[in-house]
């Protein structure tokens, strides 16, 4: 049986923890939900539920329940899992290998709406600095230069 815990994170709360060893494509957890529609899940982002995961234009699954343990994974801007979909399950798995006691993340994937309201603290020599999907920091002011 695949192992995790739960304990505090140096990224941001509560975050998911190896126990065991992860070789790179091993499924680790699914990541469960309540499958919601485009304007539910408008709304309950405006809630303030940060759990939700996008699946396409039209759904998304709401991950915020006590069945979902993998609802404490983090973002990192250079992350150890990866989020794939087989039929109806969302699952975790491991993007390069793990070791026990490493912390889990994945690429939360947000876009650029309301990007300065996330700074990332994943501590990755490669953070943009907030939590964004790839493809958005080329779109991102450098930084000033210090004078
Ligand atoms: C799905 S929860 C992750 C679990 C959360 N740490 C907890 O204690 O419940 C997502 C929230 O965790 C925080 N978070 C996750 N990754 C982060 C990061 N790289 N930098 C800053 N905050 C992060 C943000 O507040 C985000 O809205
Ligand atoms: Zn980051």
């Amino acid at each position: 049986m695949i192992q995790v815990w739960v304990g505090p994170s140096q990224i941001a709360g509560q975050g998911l923890f190896a126990v065991q060893a992860f070789a790179p494509g091993t499924r680790i957890l699914p990541y469960i939900g309540e499958k919601i529609t485009a304007p539910e899940r408008a709304r309950r982002l405006a809630a303030g539920n940060t759990y939700i995961f996008h699946l396409n234009y039209r759904y998304a699954l709401d991950g915020q329940t006590l069945a979902n343990t993998a609802r404490y994974i983090n973002h990192s801007c250079d992350p150890n899992c990866v989020v794939e979909q087989d039929a109806a399950i969302l699952w975790i798995v491991a993007r390069r290998p793990i070791r026990p006691g490493e912390e889990l993340s994945f690429q939360y994937g947000y876009d650029l709406q309301h990007y300065r309201d996330n700074p990332c603290h994943c501590g990755a020599s490669t953070c943009c600095g907030y939590i964004l999907a790839p493809q958005y920091w080329p779109l991102l002011a450098p930084p000033r230069a210090a004078s």
